[in-house]
């Protein structure tokens, strides 16, 4: 069967990797979580002291983007591939509300964006990924053969979001979560370089009240109709 490309973008905390994960293991296609690759930049000016919560040196970040090295490695206990910066598996340690605060400021800058767009385009140049993120249906693959768009509402996200970071053990509260959920859809919604937008194909799904099943479920039948008419 002909492999497609398939999008899928949307809000913070929609579920999106979720789905995307499922999505690529069911079809056999690889997933490629293009947040972590904007996390994982952010992590790195962390460590080399250039973002902080009230310090951003734009111009340092840019000269030391050529020592960042980006990879996934699948991992088959998890069922997918982490990221690793500069070879380091980093795919815990970009997942902390710290590092949630600071991402959208990283991923205004268009020569971070012009970096990871191309790897990721690179990724997906023999079709057969599902890759997730803001600007895939409309900047990365524009041809991709199913778009789709997820939103839910912020209570709701930052509820989920909340609860994760609880599970991991991370002390956080949820009006800091929700704050930061409202935060970077403003900035992510707002930036010139490829907004958070959906693309004009795509289809929306509003995942508020519909539970994660049923909704892998819909997508599913969905990628089956798209591959059948290839
Ligand atoms: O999917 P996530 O929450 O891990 O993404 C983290 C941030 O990275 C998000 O707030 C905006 C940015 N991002 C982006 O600008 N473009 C993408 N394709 C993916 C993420």
């Amino acid at each position: 069967m002909k492999k497609i490309t398939i999008a899928i973008d949307g809000y913070s905390s929609t579920g999106k990797s979720t789905l995307a994960k499922q999505l690529a293991k069911e079809l056999g296609y690889v997933y490629i979580d293009t947040g972590a690759m904007y996390r994982a930049v952010t992590f790195f000016a962390m460590q080399k002291g250039l973002i902080t919560a009230d310090y951003f040196d734009e111009q340092g970040l840019v000269n030391a983007l050529d020592q960042i090295h980006l990879e996934f490695q699948y991992n088959g206990l998890r069922g997918f591939a982490e990221i690793h910066l500069n070879q380091k598996n980093v795919e815990e340690a970009i997942r902390t509300l710290e590092v949630s605060r600071l991402v959208s400021q990283i991923a205004q800058l268009s020569e971070v964006r012009k970096k990871l767009v191309e790897q990721q385009q690179g990724f997906g140049r023999s079709k057969g990924v599902v890759m997730d993120g803001r600007d895939i249906g409309t900047v990365v693959f524009p041809d991709a053969e199913l778009k789709i768009f997820m939103t839910a509402s912020p209570e709701i996200r930052a509820k989920r979001r909340f609860d994760e970071l609880v599970a991991k053990g991370q002390a956080v509260t949820y009006d800091e979560v929700f704050q930061n959920v409202v935060e970077r859809d403003r900035i992510d919604t707002t930036r010139k370089d490829s907004p958070l937008v959906k693309a004009a194909d795509a289809i929306e799904f509003d995942n508020s009240s519909v539970d994660r099943e049923t909704q892998f479920l819909q997508i599913t039948a969905l990628a089956y109709e798209v591959l059948n008419r290839q």
